[in-house]
C-alpha cells in the first residue's frame, strides 16, 4: 500500500489539493467557513483550472436546480479527462448521468428512476439485514481488534450493489481498488486515464455477458427493458456509475459516520438504544460529514450573477457542499453534530436534476447497519489514538482509510 498515512499527510497540506475540496478532520478547511461568511463566491485555484466556489446554502441549491443556466458536461481541463483520446472521451461520457445535461440525462434517469424508489429499497431491507448481520458475525468470529472499514463499512455496500446490479462480488478487490484510485485527487493524468480504460473494460465484459444472457439484476432489466433503446457504450457507462457510486460512498459515511460518533458517546448511544432516533442521526451524519465535499464542477452557459458575484459565460462553478450543510443561514449551530435535529434540509445528495439516485438505497443500509455495530459491540471503541486515524484527505470523496476498533 503506497497511500500515505494520514498523520505523514496532514488534512489541507497535500499542496495540489483544491482548497475548496481540503478538510480538516470532520470539517471543511477553516478557510472555506471564512470565505462562506466573507464573499460567498470566490475565484480559486484548482487542479482543473480556475473555478468559482459557491459556498452558501442558498446559492449552492440555485447552481444544482438550474440545469438551463449551469452544464454539467464535463470540461476538457476536469479531473481524469485530459490524457485521454477524443474517442475515450465521448464514451467515457455515454451513459455517466452525472457527466449529461437534459434532455439525454432526462432520458436515462428516467429508465433507472422506478428502480431505485424508496418502495423498492423497503425490498432489499431483509437481505441488507442478512447482509450486516453476516459481516458482525466474522468480526466476532475473527475477535477484536478490526479494521471497521475494511470489515464492515467497505463489504456490505460492495456487496448490496454488487446483487442489485448483476456485478460478480468474487470481483471485488479489482473493483474496489480501482474506484478508490479513481476518487484520489493525487494521481497523476496518465495513471488516471489508465483506470478509465480497466473499468470500462471491465464493465463491457459484464455488459456483454447481460446481452447474452440478461438476469434478475438490474443489469439484466436494462437489457431486457431498454436494450433498444440504450447503446452498448451508454449502458457501460450506467453500470459502471452505479457500481462505483453504490460502493464508495455509503461505505465512506458508514466508516467517518462511526467514527463521529465514537467521538460523541452521548449521541452514540441515542443511535443504539433508541430505533427513532436513527433516521434523524442519519440525516444529521450526512449533513455534518458531507462527504461529497463539493459538487461536480458545472459551466455557466451565460453570464450569471451569485451572492453578488459576477460570473461570467464559460466559467467553471462548484457548489461547495460541505460548508453549504454548515452554513448559519440555513442551520443553527452547524458546526455541531446533533442527531436529534432536524436536519432534512441539507444538501448532501445534491440537489436537482442531478440529486443523489441512490439517496434511498444509502439511507437505507446506514439506518440498517449503524444501530446493528452498535448494539452489537455496546462497548466499540477506538483502538488507536484518535490522532492515528488514517483519514482520506486527497480524495473527492472524503472518508477514512482504515478505522482500528476493538470491543
Ligand atoms: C449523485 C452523494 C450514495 C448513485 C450524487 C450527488 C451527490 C451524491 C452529492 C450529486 C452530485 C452533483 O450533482 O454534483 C451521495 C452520498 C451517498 C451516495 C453522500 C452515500 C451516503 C449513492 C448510492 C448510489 C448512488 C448508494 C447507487 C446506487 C448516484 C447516481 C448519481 C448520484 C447514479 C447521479 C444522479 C444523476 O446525475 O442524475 N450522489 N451518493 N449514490 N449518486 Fe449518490
Amino acid at each position: 500500500d503506497d497511500r500515505a498515512p494520514a498523520q505523514q499527510c496532514p488534512m489541507g497540506a497535500a499542496p495540489d489539493i483544491p482548497l475548496h475540496m481540503r478538510r480538516d478532520g470532520f470539517d471543511p478547511v477553516p478557510e472555506m467557513a471564512a470565505l462562506r461568511e466573507e464573499d460567498g463566491v470566490r475565484l480559486l485555484p484548482s487542479i482543473f483550472g480556475t473555478v468559482y466556489a459557491v459556498t452558501r446554502h442558498d446559492a449552492v441549491k440555485a447552481v444544482m436546480a438550474d440545469s438551463t443556466r449551469f452544464s454539467i458536461a464535463p470540461r476538457e481541463e476536469e479531473f481524469g479527462m485530459s490524457a485521454l483520446t477524443e474517442e475515450e472521451r465521448a464514451r467515457r461520457v455515454a451513459g455517466d448521468l452525472l457527466g449529461l445535461d437534459a434532455p439525454e440525462h432526462t432520458r436515462l434517469r428516467r429508465m433507472l428512476t422506478s428502480e431505485f424508489t424508496v418502495r423498492r429499497m423497503r425490498r432489499l431491507q431483509p437481505r441488507i439485514t442478512e447482509i450486516v448481520e453476516e459481516h458482525l458475525d466474522a468480526m466476532v468470529a475473527a475477535g477484536p481488534p478490526a479494521d471497521l472499514v475494511a470489515d464492515f463499512a467497505l463489504p456490505i455496500p460492495s456487496l448490496v450493489i454488487c446483487e442489485l446490479l448483476g456485478v460478480p462480488y468474487a470481483d471485488r478487490a479489482e473493483f474496489q481498488e480501482r474506484t478508490s484510485r479513481q476518487v484520489d485527487l493525487s494521481l497523476p493524468e496518465e495513471e488516471q486515464a489508465e483506470l478509465v480504460r480497466e473499468s470500462r473494460a471491465y464493465m463491457a465484459g459484464l455488459v456483454a455477458r447481460a446481452q447474452e444472457r440478461p438476469g434478475e439484476d438490474m443489469l439484466g432489466m436494462l437489457v431486457r427493458e431498454h436494450g433498444d433503446e440504450l447503446t452498448t457504450d451508454e449502458l457501460i457507462g450506467i453500470a459502471e456509475l452505479l457500481l462505483a457510486a453504490g460502493h464508495e460512498t455509503t461505505s465512506n459515511m458508514l466508516g467517518l459516520g462511526t467514527l463521529a460518533l465514537l467521538r460523541h458517546p452521548d449521541q452514540l448511544a441515542l443511535v443504539r438504544d433508541d430505533p427513532a432516533a436513527v433516521a434523524p442521526a442519519v440525516e444529521e451524519l450526512l449533513r455534518y460529514l458531507s462527504i461529497v465535499t463539493a459538487g461536480v464542477t458545472r459551466t455557466a452557459l451565460c453570464d450569471v450573477e451569485i451572492d453578488g458575484v459576477a460570473i461570467p459565460a464559460g466559467a467553471a462553478v462548484t457548489a461547495v457542499l460541505a460548508t453549504a450543510n454548515r452554513d448559519p443561514r440555513s442551520i443553527d449551530d452547524g458546526e455541531r453534530l446533533d442527531v436529534t435535529r432536524a436536519a432534512a434540509g441539507h444538501v448532501a445528495f445534491g440537489h436537482g436534476l442531478h440529486h443523489c439516485l441512490g439517496a434511498p438505497l444509502a439511507r437505507m443500509e446506514m439506518q440498517i447497519a449503524f444501530p446493528a455495530l452498535l448494539r452489537r459491540f455496546p462497548g466499540l471503541a477506538l483502538a488507536v489514538p484518535f490522532e492515528d486515524v488514517a483519514f482520506r484527505s486527497h480524495h473527492f470523496i472524503y472518508g477514512l482509510l482504515s478505522l482500528p476498533v476493538r470491543w
